[in-house]
């Protein structure tokens, strides 16, 4: 789990933290991928797929070039031997392959490994080998090219490669993962990450996802370590040569792709069960630590019939383990029968986990069992079609933490979330199309962001209800009998819904996928008797105002409509496929509301006249709109006031209405947007009363809740408050931190008794108390930070107070802060959020960690070595400037360290930084007005 500042973060990307804003800066130096060719073309539809312009003056890569078919892959026989106190393996490849045609030479993937010795030998060839007299290594398309003597003919054959390679610290391909035994003796496991472009890193392969084949894993290891990988094993047998080893066999996989292999040596506890539909599953914890993996288990357990009976296909393996690995990149890793999580992803601790890691461990372990259908079964051909796999996993997680854990009212909170996550990054020049061509690995590794998960997982959803669950599912069910064990791309999907529901699903569809951004759509209304008339329209919406250029793009917007008789309800559906249109609906009061996009589902923004607008305001107060209906209000006002569209006085005015509201996540949405606001205004002299507003929201709402929680809450699913301990965790951080007295009073007289042992914290009141203290600490609440820190057992609790440090305010203790993300006491996936937390929590803090960033650039980048941590870190660092000269400033910097995986971020971070700007320049002082007039006394 990520939070920051009190708001959940999916891993691979960062959520609305600080301001989001545009202004193009035109740097895309990728080249025009005309060239690239596609083994499979599908004829698209009338939207054709964007491309990366070539507008600048950076150097141009060579095209990329997909792997030659001529000689493929049927089985792997691999053997891998780790050196857990070296950090080296050796393996020995022994594939069995397809010659399509002639050739003296095999092109595969290869990265970081050495070769010592390659043979060919053809099927039924009487014991003919042909050793490779060349490995040429094309290191920079991590290739390398095999050459024979002579031709190898087609047909089949045996290709024999022994290799060594290095087990490294980057987390990714086969790495090092460091644990401390209970006696606190450091050791290491060896474990893999191979998406995207990785498994070429542990062995000499085809790495492409359509390029599928069986697998026969072997692996030597020390006799008393656990080994696993994706099957069960078979055999185990002493090393003949090492009686300290064992030889581990698993069994053959089915047909599958690279980057779902997997294997990990280790030491490990675990727990087991058996799912209803007969499948092992067990989760891996740390030894001592197996009670913890008992949550992930019961979910897990009750997740894999869930989807077997949606999908109508059973899960095709006999395990499936689960394990918590120390040193991890990415939050989950769907690995077919082997998934790898980061600790705080899996691990609950009954007493220690608070509410918000319990829900994001049932979110993840829902995301990633997903995937062993939606992926592994059935995989995207090439990686334009990423955001099958993960908008589709991002999506039906909510439906199955919804099944499990119906309390949690999953759905409201993917709107905050995901939605208007998606809806803030599609909004900006830079941002992308769903489906994008993509070639060379650090492109590949930019698409997982936002727009492939968010805005993926948002369509799907709008699609879904288009549909309508039956037809959904049939349709569903008939792509994935279509297509297992085999590949599949974007326009597969779209024609099996079409079967199942008649609809002009790949019409529809590709107006969403194929082209960046949505519409805002623009509402006016008349009453004509007993009808009410609707006036309805569509623009591009763009974070810096609508789009009024000639050339506007449409989509075809599915629309639904209720009236305030029943909010519910969908009174009317129509499908906008022009840029405007009339619509009647019969027999509606005028003393009626209307409303567009009941339950907040369509993806696209709406802006009301100003008396549609009005009529729906009481609904805020009086709660009669629908929870998500009152997010999805508040939250387009504000997006609509950072495009210049409203005064950002209206959404002050609006957010007032909300002093009534019972729902977590409508406040945490509200949360999060007077988080982005706070943060502008941090720019101003004014700071302190935007301060005092946010004090004076949020005291009646914490005043009811109070700091005791109600019985039950916080405890395991069916105990009921859950919701409530979310909200007591986001208001009284939320009041904490903005300086409320009697909060910081209360927050100070438990914390001290928490630190002498006297009366311990719940786990949902820790994030809250510690932000408060540090807030408004010194150095010696720093200093019992950092001890709590370096006594915490749990990764959990070491990452909320990692996330939370950067909320000291004096520079010397930033900088202090700043120096322990970086330190042997932070695991290196956390050292971002530490940053992050400095950069997003003063308007010093965001100075010193950009300073911070750019001091230790070379540290940072060779860390993560482009991956996409790399992205994130810049985000959190920049994407809070509201001043010009920063956008040039961070565009100057990237141009001179050049980090290819995180390119589109810095663009979209100059353009935001430019928007924040023009924000600031247009309403502060407006604002700054009615913050005033606000308290003076009425006259
Ligand atoms: N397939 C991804 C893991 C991944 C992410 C691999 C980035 C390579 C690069 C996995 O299914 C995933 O999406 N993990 C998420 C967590 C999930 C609950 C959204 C993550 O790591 O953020
Ligand atoms: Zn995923």
């Amino acid at each position: 789990m990520l939070l920051v500042l009190g708001r959940r973060v999916l891993l691979s990307f960062v959520k609305r933290v600080i301001p989001q804003d545009p202004v193009l800066l035109s740097n895309p130096i990728l080249q025009d991928f005309r060239t690239i060719k596609f083994r499979v073309i599908h004829s698209s539809t009338v939207f054709a797929s964007a491309t990366r312009q070539n507008t600048d003056t950076m150097p141009e890569r060579r095209p990329f070039v997909r792997l030659p078919t001529d000689v493929y892959p049927v089985n792997y026989g691999l053997c891998l031997k780790p050196d857990l106190i070296d950090f080296t393996f050796e393996g020995k490849l022994e594939a069995i392959v397809k010659v399509n045609l002639a050739t003296n030479q095999i092109v595969m993937n290869c990265a970081d490994i050495d070769i010592i010795t390659a043979s060919f030998v053809p099927e039924g060839g009487e014991g003919e080998e042909i050793n490779a007299t060349g490995f040429n290594y094309q290191n920079e398309d991590e290739k390398v090219t095999l050459s024979f003597p002579s031709a190898l003919q087609k047909g089949s054959g045996t290709l024999k490669i022994d290799f060594v390679g290095e087990l490294n610290d980057k987390m990714k391909g086969f790495y090092r993962s460091k644990y401390a035994t209970p006696t606190g003796e450091i050791r290491y496991a060896a474990v893999t990450q191979f998406e995207a472009t990785d498994a070429r890193r542990a062995f000499p392969c085809w790495d492409e996802p359509a390029i599928k084949a069986t697998f026969d894993i072997s692996l030597i290891v020390p006799k008393d370590r656990v080994a696993l990988s994706n099957m069960n094993v078979i055999d185990r047998k002493p090393h003949p040569e090492d009686d300290s080893l064992l030889e581990v066999k698993f069994a053959t996989t089915p047909i599958m792709s690279t980057y779902l292999v997997a294997f990990v040596i280790g030491e490990y506890d675990f727990v087991e069960g058996q799912s209803s539909d007969g499948v092992t599953v067990r989760v891996y914890t740390p030894t001592g630590k197996a009670e913890q993996g008992k949550f992930a288990l019961e979910v897990a357990v009750k997740t894999l019939p869930f989807y077997n009976e949606y999908f109508n296909v059973p899960y095709p393996l006999p395990k499936i383990d689960l394990i918590a690995i120390a040193d991890f990149a990415a939050g989950a890793m769907e690995n077919w029968g082997l998934v790898t999580y980061r600790e705080t992803a899996l691990l609950i601790d009954p007493k220690n986990s608070c509410s918000s890691s319990r829900q994001w461990v049932a979110l993840v372990v829902g995301h990633e069992l997903a995937h062993q259908w939606f992926g592994n079964l059935v995989t995207m051909e090439w990686w334009t079609h990423l955001w099958l796999n993960e908008g589709f996993a991002s999506w039906i997680e909510y439906l199955c933490v919804d099944h499990c854990f119906p309390d949690y009212d999953i759905w409201t909170q993917f709107v905050s979330a995901d939605y208007t996550r998606a809806l803030d990054l599609d909004a900006l020049d830079n941002s992308h199309p769903i489906e994008v061509n993509v070639g060379h690995p650090s492109e590949v590794d930019e698409i997982f962001d936002a727009i492939s998960y968010s805005k993926g997982a948002s369509v799907i959803r709008m699609l879904h209800n288009y549909i309508g669950d039956k037809d959904f599912r049939k349709g569903m069910h008939s792509y994935l009998l279509k297509f297992q064990h085999k590949n599949a791309a974007t326009e597969d999907l779209w024609d099996c819904l079409e079967q199942a529901s008649g609809k002009p699903i790949a019409l529809v569809m590709s107006s969403w996928t194929k082209q960046m951004g949505f519409p805002i759509i623009v509402v006016d209304q008349e009453q004509q008797g007993d009808d009410r008339i609707l006036k309805i329209s569509q623009k591009k919406f763009c974070a810096s105002g609508p789009h009024n250029g000639e050339d506007c793009p449409n989509w075809m917007v599915p629309i639904s409509i209720c009236t305030g008789e029943d909010p519910g309800c969908t009174k009317l559906k129509v499908l906008l496929d022009s840029p405007e249109t009339t619509i009647t609906i019969n027999n509606v009061s005028p003393d009626q509301w209307v409303k567009i996009n009941p339950g907040t589902v369509g993806f696209y923004r709406i802006q009301y006249s100003s008396g549609m607008l009005e009529s729906l305001l009481p609904g805020i107060r009086d709660l009669t709109l629908l929870p998500v209906d009152r997010l999805g209000l508040q939250n387009d006002l504000f997006s609509l006031s950072r495009a210049g569209m409203i005064s950002t006085v209206e959404v002050l005015k609006l957010m007032e209405a909300f002093v009534n509201e019972p729902n977590y996540t409508v406040w945490s949405d509200l949360s999060c947007n007077l988080g982005v606001l706070s943060s502008l205004l941090s720019h101003t002299d004014f700071h302190e009363e935007i301060q005092e507003f946010i004090r004076d929201l949020f005291t009646p709402i914490g005043l009811k809740l109070g700091w005791e929680c109600k019985q039950g809450e916080g405890e395991p699913p069916g105990a009921g408050g859950h919701l409530d301990a979310l909200l007591r965790g986001l208001v009284l951080g939320k009041l904490g931190k903005a300086g409320h007295k009697p909060t910081l009073e209360e927050a100070r007289r438990r914390f001290k008794d928490h630190v002498e042992g006297k009366q311990i914290l719940s786990a949902d009141l820790r994030s809250p108390v510690y932000l408060t203290v540090l807030k408004h600490g010194d150095s010696a609440t720093l200093d019992t930070m950092l001890k709590l820190h370096k006594q915490a057992d749990m990764q959990e609790e070491k990452n909320r107070i990692e996330r939370v440090l950067g909320a000291i305010s004096a520079p010397d203790l930033i900088q202090k802060v700043l120096t322990f993300a970086l330190s042997e006491d932070v695991r290196p996936q956390d050292t971002v959020s530490v940053i992050g937390g400095v950069a997003g929590s003063s308007k010093h803090g965001r100075k010193a960690a950009w300073k911070f960033v750019k001091d230790n650039w070379e540290e940072l980048h060779n860390r993560y070595q482009g991956g996409f941590l790399i992205s994130r870190l810049i985000k959190l660092s920049v994407d809070g400037f509201a001043i010009d000269k920063m956008a040039a400033e961070v565009k100057s910097f990237f141009e001179s360290h050049h980090a290819p995986a995180a390119e589109r971020t810095v663009q979209q971070c100059c353009e935001n930084i430019l928007l924040n700007a023009a924000w600031l320049k247009r309403d502060a002082d407006d604002i700054h007005q009615y913050l005033l007039k606000r308290k003076a006394p009425p006259v």
